[in-house]
């Protein structure tokens, strides 16, 4: 178990290598890192330099703090999060938002890649996180278990809001303006790392889910029990296959791929949301 004297000690590590005060939290899916080139005037911390820090293992995740100015605000990207399915504890998973918790930091920006689950949808679409189901949680793998401490959150969190409707109304109107399509759903974590079966994918859209993918929604439970305004973005990487018989192959190199073409347009969503938050 962490306590708050290691997320103490991590925040402090970051401080001594920034000027900066970063209010913004930005995770960065896979495929996605390339979002902190837009940030301006960056300091970069290795994440291995890091007390506690665990390490990311995955192609696609760099592993590195990116902080900075993006939009007026001072944000604090993580290149490279890790995943449960990389052997790494539901704490150790969302180590990372409890520092930003620790360093002050209110709102969170958090992006994945996903499959498509929802018919309309193809690969390369943005969608907005609505509503999330986390499956390893809901069976006893949520990163709240064990020990409340007080001091970080309460007890039994509210989830009902956990996605904040004024940033998601913010990102609509940008996307409207810069003229892309922004979908709209809920989204299933699952763990991992297999991909899933026809059966299992016809099972999460049975559950309501328009997208599933590893990551997020722990990050996303420990954000809104730190209290923070969060905001999740999925780029649909790729449509998932319901039907048995038929084989997809190359999908994790799909993943990659099409997270660089969407940067721009996470881009023009992360600064509409950074732009209501006034000056910092
Ligand atoms: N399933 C689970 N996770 C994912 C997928 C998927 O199809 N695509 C990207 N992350």
């Amino acid at each position: 178990m962490f306590t708050r004297a290691n997320y103490q000690t991590a925040a402090n590590v970051i401080l001594s290598r920034t000027a900066y005060q970063p209010t913004v939290g930005l995770i960065l899916g896979s495929g996605l890192g390339g979002l902190a080139d837009a940030i301006e005037v960056a300091d970069t911390i290795p994440t291995t330099e890091i007390p506690r820090w665990p390490r990311s293992t995955v192609e696609g995740h760099a592993g590195r703090l990116v902080i900075g100015r993006l939009e007026g605000q001072t944000v604090l990207a993580l290149q490279g999060r890790v995943h449960y399915y990389e052997g790494y504890t539901m704490q150790e998973v969302t180590f990372p938002v409890r520092v930003m918790q620790t360093l002050g930091i209110k709102t969170l920006f958090v992006t994945n890649a996903a499959g498509g689950l929802n018919k309309d949808y193809h690969a390369g679409d943005l969608m907005l996180i609505s509503d999330h189901i986390n499956l390893p949680g809901l069976i006893g793998h949520n990163p709240l278990g064990g020990p409340n401490d007080n001091e970080l959150g309460s007890r039994f969190p509210d989830m009902t809001t956990a996605y904040d409707v004024a940033f998601r109304q913010k990102a609509h109107e940008a996307a409207a303006q810069a003229g892309f399509t922004l979908r709209e759903g809920v989204y299933v974590c699952v763990s991992g790392p297999s991909f899933e079966t026809p059966a299992e994918i016809r099972m999460l859209r049975t559950l309501g889910a328009d997208a599933v993918g590893m990551s997020t929604a722990p990050e996303v439970v420990v954000a809104r029990h730190a209290g923070m305004r969060v905001m999740g973005v999925s780029v649909v990487t790729n449509i998932v296959v319901d039907t048995p018989g038929v084989q997809q192959t190359g999908l994790h190199e799909e993943v990659l791929a099409t997270g660089a073409q969407v940067a721009p347009r996470l881009i023009a969503l992360l600064r509409s949301v950074l732009s209501t938050l006034g000056t910092a």
